[in-house]
This record gives structure tokens, C-alpha cells and sequence, in this order.
């Protein structure tokens, strides 16, 4: 039996992703996914930001992306995305980082909550979030790695913001002091859902830039495409040795 595998493709990665269009209906609304398949695993692959790139990231339907999982029962979600880097000196623009934990600042700001459980009419739902990633992909992605000869780093904590702005340079400082290494707008917010759902996931972070206000340097889009192309390759090659080993 093939298993299911959901790929989630993030800036700049989308467009190595293949496969025939097909839309999978969940309850949170349809979700366009590229179908291919392996003799081991049918691939589910989304595009995060959508097929021309014109979904910010506050307006990504995440509970439809990690809801398709469960429609498809997938053994797992394997997610790439672009961070940028706030631990300067564990951490180079140019890393593929593996992520341990996250700091959701919408958590310490009272901003939006991003969960399935709006409703607890079916009990009470509060979900373990203490390996937010989880740790049995990362090994995996580990193992994937060194197959490949590419160097991944761990133990990342990834500070979330929502965008679609970049940090102020004082947020970089605050999120620095409580603990983050790298900053993204996405990946924290699926791994919460894909938590409360239980369906393993977890994300190959590729550092794009050095966080707001550690350079001087004002950040842009293009720098970050700019990476993705350099290290796309790499990260397609990593996360197709993962869907064998899962
Ligand atoms: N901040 C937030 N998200 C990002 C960044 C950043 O500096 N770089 C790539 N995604």
C-alpha cells in the first residue's frame, strides 16, 4: 500500500513542486494540490502562497492546507520555509535549519488564534504543544541529510509574526531576547494545527536573511527568492528522501 504524503512548498519553492493539478475538498474549503506519485507514496504538494504566488501569508488557508492531510490521511506534512535569521552566530543565511520549538508572538501580543477548536461543544480540546515539530521527521530529515551529504542544522526556535511586513528592528531585538532563532510568518501556524490535528509535521526552515535591524540592510522579497533558487534544489532533494524513509 503507498502512503500519503503532504508537501507543502513555501516562497521562492513552489515552483519546483510537479505534478497533475487536482483540488482536494475539505471542510475548510477546496485546496489545489499537485498529485504525483512515487512507488512508495502518493504526493500531495501545496503551494502555500497559491499557484501564482498571490496569497499572503495572514490569508493562507491554513486549516484547509493541514485539514487536507487528514481527507488524504497522510503519514505526515513535510513543509519548507523561508526565515529570516535572528541567531547570527549559530545560524548563516544560506542554513537549512530544522526547528525544535516555536515562539508565537500573536500568543504573547493577544493577536489571532489559529486553531481548529473554536468550538468546544465536543469536549474540551488542549492540545500538547511541547515538540510543537516532531522530533521522529526530524530524525528523518536527519538521516535524509546525511544520505545526501547536505548539511542541516537543528534546534531551532522559530519566532512567528503574522506579515506580511517584515519585523521592525525592535521586534528583532524583543524576539531575540525571549529565545527565537529565526523569524517566519507561516511555518509556526501549521505546526500548531497540524498539533492539534495529529498528523506528524514539520519544516526545513532555509535561513534567507539576517532578521530586520542586524545588518543595517533593508530586507526584500528578492533576497529571499534569490536563496530559495540557490538552495531549492537541495531542499526538493531532502524532503523527496524523506517521503521514502517515512
Ligand atoms: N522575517 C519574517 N519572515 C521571513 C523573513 C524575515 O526576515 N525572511 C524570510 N521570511
Amino acid at each position: 500500500m503507498q502512503k500519503s504524503i503532504v508537501v507543502i512548498g513555501g516562497s521562492g519553492f513552489a515552483s519546483k513542486l510537479k505534478g497533475r493539478e487536482v483540488e482536494v475538498p475539505t471542510r475548510f474549503g477546496r485546496v489545489a494540490v499537485l498529485l504525483s506519485e512515487t512507488s512508495e507514496a502518493k504526493v500531495y504538494a501545496i503551494r502555500r502562497h497559491g499557484a501564482n504566488h498571490d496569497t499572503p501569508p495572514h490569508m493562507v488557508n491554513y486549516k484547509a492546507h493541514i485539514a487536507l492531510a487528514k481527507e488524504v490521511d497522510a503519514k505526515a506534512i513535510l513543509a519548507s520555509t523561508a526565515v529570516g535569521v535572528i541567531s547570527l552566530d549559530r545560524y548563516s543565511p544560506g542554513d537549512l535549519i530544522l526547528c525544535s520549538d516555536i515562539l508565537a508572538l500573536n500568543v504573547l501580543l493577544g493577536g489571532k488564534v489559529v486553531t481548529f477548536f473554536d468550538s468546544f461543544a465536543d469536549g474540551p480540546h488542549h492540545t500538547d504543544m511541547s515538540h510543537p515539530f516532531t522530533p521522529e521527521l526530524n530524525a528523518h530529515l536527519l538521516r535524509a541529510a546525511a544520505e545526501l551529504s547536505i548539511s542541516l542544522k537543528e534546534s531551532a526556535i522559530l519566532g512567528a509574526t503574522y506579515g506580511p511586513r517584515y519585523e521592525t528592528a525592535a521586534e528583532i531585538r524583543a524576539l531575540k531576547i525571549l529565545g527565537a532563532d529565526l523569524v517566519g510568518m507561516t511555518a509556526a501556524f501549521e505546526a500548531i494545527l497540524a498539533r492539534e490535528q495529529g498528523t506528524p509535521y514539520t519544516a526545513v526552515a532555509i535561513g534567507t536573511n539576517p532578521a530586520a535591524g542586524l545588518t543595517g540592510k533593508p530586507l526584500s522579497h528578492d533576497e529571499v527568492i534569490e536563496m530559495m533558487s540557490r538552495r531549492g534544489d537541495d531542499i526538493h532533494g531532502l524532503l523527496m528522501k524523506a517521503i521514502e524513509i517515512v
